[in-house]
């Protein structure tokens, strides 16, 4: 929405649990005194590695942190500059262009995107969403076959896209944005722009992208019918009034060992109130942070599924993690409950000992990490017909002051929770899944967004991306508007384990105004998405506030932007920025790491600097990608190249 206050910054978490703030300075603490210094920046572990806080930077090592040794320069392009500009800009050398932008129609012949965004609810059901957020390109096969078993998919040049569509801007949406009466078709529209969409891509003659027909191209939205998998299927508040249906704010997401796409329902609070008066909040509805009356969507007022009184139960239906066969178009969406269910922001997938491992970040201020192991080796699982997804343990992490950590199982009878605590059986704990995190004492963190990997070294990184919630005076990012990036290691390397070693990557922000801030490279804030990829670059995107993008403050960052990180030397360079109003999300590549793809999300939303946009006037902050007064601004994926045809970033 087009608020000034980000709901994500707001905490629902009352929990006496420690905040992240208050271990982080106690491992400064530790960290200063055995390396002899007294340093604000005790971050990161690698002995000699060059920093612009070098100085102060004790220098400890931990054994499994400082494993990360290559010494090939894994960056080879010139920085950016930081930018104000209504536009993309990326290194020398390199080409970036726009493709399925909103209202794309995903089948040709399809409704034609009309720029003074008259398009029908029913029209938007075939386009593609609004605000593409998380994404994975699925390549077919060598031989440019669109066949979903057998065969290798390595393809360079043809796939599937498949993309997230976190949220709507009633101002862009529709004509006449969500003033005066509320109309179904209307609140349809904006149902039918959230969700996943699945377009076939391909590279033409010229090196471009072009998108096109293919059996698989679909859109799944928050009317699509899904079924429910895993321990909390059977839960009575599962059971609403109407057909399980939909998927809703889809951020982040993963994509699975087994070639399925998991979408993540981050935000999905905001879209259930009630036209009641007299409603009073129950304890999850607080806890999950939902309003008490309506909503700035409105939906309640004219679909009874989103009104908490009408139809309390629908609400339990979403915060799950949503897996997605993009190669079975038939196929039914299914949430799989045994990641449990919070605001999830994006899943990351891993292999450990045969068994598939997921990493969960709960993205509100003073929420939490989780993962989940497989009970046993995702190949067996899968040969008996079953999902990996649907049997295993869920944990939330707990970061002690002494740099090690702890995985929490999350298990009915484990613990705390226990029927006389009031816990019901292992449904119970999934369908409450911050309270049972409440309950074993995991560790409050500064909004947890994406986490990946270093598939070179098995360190696991994880953005969070600011906070403010952190209620000890001790906490040397108290407010925490810039955000940092936390490394973890399992320990022996193990994933299914449950114990592990972390650090602090990088305490983002601007350093001339914040002297903590200890990037080596290119100045950014508030990390949002973040892609390890094959050859261990960290790649890392922003989503600094639209309230305080480019305000004098913190003018020196200018628009959001992508960086590119070399975990050992921890320099961080500048390779992409955004136009005005943006945020940078979504990234994914084709095997060879010569084509990569990349989402501008919401250009042109509110800014403080640059004003509001109305259905009068759309392009008050942007008119990106078009740069046409009679369109607006419209969400896009980005195709970046080299023009000599080389890897990306090297
Ligand atoms: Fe949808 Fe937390 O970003
Ligand atoms: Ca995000
Ligand atoms: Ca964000």
């Amino acid at each position: 929405m087009t608020e000034q206050i980000d709901i994500d910054d707001i905490s629902s978490n009352p929990s006496p649990n420690r905040h992240f703030g208050e271990v982080l300075e106690a491992n400064i603490s530790r960290r200063s005194v055995l390396g002899g210094t007294i340093g604000v920046a005790a971050v990161g572990f690698f002995a000699g590695a060059p920093m612009a806080q070098a100085a102060t930077v004790p220098a400890t090592t931990t054994t499994s942190l400082a494993a990360d040794k290559h010494r090939r320069p894994l960056m080879g392009f010139k920085s950016v500059p930081v930018s104000k500009d209504d536009t993309v800009h990326v290194p020398e050398g390199y080409t970036a262009e726009v493709l399925i932008p909103w209202g794309t129609p995903i089948h040709s012949g399809g409704p034609a995107w009309k720029k003074n965004a008259a398009n029908t609810s029913r029209d938007q059901a075939v386009q593609v969403g609004f605000n593409h957020d998380g994404m994975h390109f699925f390549p077919f096969d060598t031989r440019g076959r669109m066949k979903s078993r057998g065969g290798k998919h390595d393809n360079n040049g043809a796939g599937l896209l498949v993309l997230n569509h976190e949220y709507t801007d009633p101002a862009l949406l529709t004509p006449d944005g969500l003033e005066g009466e509320m109309t179904l078709e209307k609140a349809r529209k904006h149902q039918h722009a959230h969700g996943v969409t699945v377009m076939s891509v391909r590279q033409k003659r010229d090196g471009s992208w072009a998108h096109g027909d293919s059996p698989f191209n679909r859109r799944i939205h928050v009317n699509t019918p899904v079924t429910f998998s895993g321990p909390a299927a059977g839960d009575p508040r599962l059971k609403a009034k109407t057909p399980p249906r939909g998927t809703l704010n889809n951020c982040s997401m993963g994509h699975t060992p087994w070639g399925t796409y998991v979408t993540c329902e981050e935000n999905w609070n905001q879209y259930f109130g009630t036209t009641a008066k007299d409603h009073k909040a129950t304890d999850e509805e607080k806890r999950y942070g939902l309003p008490t009356g309506g909503t700035e969507y409105r939906w309640e007022e004219v679909d009874e599924r989103f009104d908490i009184v009408k139809d309390p139960n629908e609400q339990y239906r979403f915060g799950w993690c949503v897996e997605i066969d993009p190669f079975d178009p038939d196929s039914t969406p299914v949430k799989r409950t045994a990641l449990g269910r919070v605001k999830h922001e994006n899943c990351y997938f891993a292999e450990s000992r045969g068994r598939v491992v997921s990493y969960n970040g709960d993205d509100q201020d003073g929420e939490y990490i989780y993962k989940f192991v497989g009970s046993s080796p995702w190949r067996s699982v899968r040969a008996r017909g079953k999902s990996p997804l649907d049997e295993g343990t869920l944990y939330v992490a707990r970061f002690d002051e002494d740099g090690t950590g702890v995985w929490l199982p999350l298990v009915f009878g484990q613990g705390p929770l226990t029927k006389a605590n009031g816990w019901k059986d292992q449904a119970d704990v999934l369908v409450r899944t911050r309270r049972a995190a409440d309950a074993v004492g995991a560790t409050k963190m500064d909004r947890p967004e994406w986490i990946t990997e270093n598939p070179k070294t098995g360190h696991l990184f994880c953005t969070l991306t600011n906070g403010k919630s952190g209620p000890s005076p001790a906490n040397p990012r108290k407010p925490n508007p810039y955000g940092h990036i936390i490394r973890w290691m399992e320990t022996g390397g193990d994933k299914t384990g449950t114990t592990f070693e972390w650090d602090i990557f990088v305490l983002a922000g601007d350093p001339t105004k914040d002297p903590m801030v200890n990037i080596n490279g290119d100045a950014f804030g508030s990390p949002d998405g973040l892609w390890g990829d094959p050859l261990g670059r960290l790649w890392i995107e922003t989503d600094v506030s639209n309230s305080t993008q480019n305000i004098k403050e913190y003018e020196n960052l200018g628009n959001n932007q992508m960086l590119c990180a070399d975990p050992h030397t921890r320099e961080i360079r500048r390779f992409l920025t955004g136009p005005r109003g943006c945020e940078i999300t979504g990234v994914s590549a084709t095997p060879d790491l010569r084509t990569m793809f990349v989402n501008i999300q919401h250009p042109g939303e509110e800014t403080k600097a640059w004003g509001k946009p109305t259905p009068a006037n759309p392009n008050a902050v942007s008119s990106w990608p078009e740069h046409d007064k009679s369109s607006r601004p419209r969400s896009a994926t980005i195709v970046i190249r080299r023009k000599d045809g080389e890897i990306i970033g090297s």
